[in-house]
């Protein structure tokens, strides 16, 4: 793993998405994984404003979400769908069938994850994939206890996560208790991920992540088995982290209040 420590969450997604940028311009018809949530929503924004500054061309893009709810009605402004379409398809100019959801209303959802890992292989594989972290350590929805080498899934919410994740609801309660999500196993086989965190709330999931074990309790842990991951924090989520975690400066940014961590890998 390589860790870079920005000092605030608007260096993160700056940070971040020069490397998602990078690899894209290298690129263009390449395989984007997509986490929901917060904590990219500046990446997406980022991307989408050099698009209209003409800098980035992202149309040629084919994108998979990590998960969905189950219960919601398509086309829900809560579902990941909806998320998607709003923050990426419109903004980025991708046609919507170049974004790809779990289809988490089917009747068959077995099915459904059963076909979703088939379009993920059929498009060749997830090239770089996008991450955030839940409080509890949760990448996707692979909540603790999850298989380390899961598939995707039916899988149920922890109360943490949706009480976490009331705030985008009208209340805990309408926070559904299913998803369908990408597994562990399935996101290790990206070839590269970046995982962004922001603020102190995710500073002893970020911790466990990185120097804990590597254990189901915290499923984000098993990137540490992943070779080519980089992990973009700032300095309230890097909190937890003890002295000598691979911070190094980073090459031509200097040390005076540039961000400091290993060299990401490019
Ligand atoms: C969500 C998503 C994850 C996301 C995480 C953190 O519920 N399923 O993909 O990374 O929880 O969310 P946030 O970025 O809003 O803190």
């Amino acid at each position: 793993m390589d860790v870079v420590v920005v000092p605030t969450a608007v260096d993160v997604a700056t940070y971040a998405a020069d490397l998602v940028a990078a690899r894209i311009a290298a690129e263009p018809g390449m395989v984007l994984g997509v986490a929901t949530g917060s904590s990219p929503v500046g990446i997406y924004r980022e991307l989408a404003r050099r698009r209209t500054e003409g800098t980035l061309e992202l149309s040629h893009l084919t994108c998979f979400a990590l998960d969905e709810y189950v219960g919601l009605a398509p086309g829900h402004p809560r579902s990941y769908a909806a998320y998607l379409d709003r923050e990426i398809a419109r903004p980025w100019g991708l046609a919507s069938s170049r974004v790809r959801v779990p289809e988490a209303s089917r009747p068959d959802l077995e099915v459904a994850a059963a076909e979703y890992e088939q379009e993920i292989a059929a498009a060749g594989g997830i090239d770089l994939q996008i991450l955030g972290i839940g409080t509890n350590g949760h990448i996707g929805f692979n909540e603790p206890i999850s298989s380390l080498s899961s598939r995707t899934r039916v899988a149920a919410l922890t109360a943490q996560t949706r009480t976490d994740n009331a705030r985008f609801f009208d209340g805990p309660d309408d926070v559904p208790t299913r998803c369908l999500t990408q597994g562990l196993g399935t996101i290790l086989e990206a070839r590269q991920v970046v995982l962004v965190a922001q603020g102190e709330r995710k500073a002893a999931a970020v911790a466990a992540a990185v120097e804990g074990p590597v254990a189901a309790r915290c499923p984000a842990s098993v990137l540490q088995f992943h070779p080519r991951t980089v992990l973009v924090l700032d300095e309230a989520a890097a909190s937890g982290l003890t002295s000598g975690t691979c911070l190094r400066p980073v090459p031509g940014r200097g040390d005076g209040g540039g961000p400091r961590g290993s060299a990401p890998a490019s």
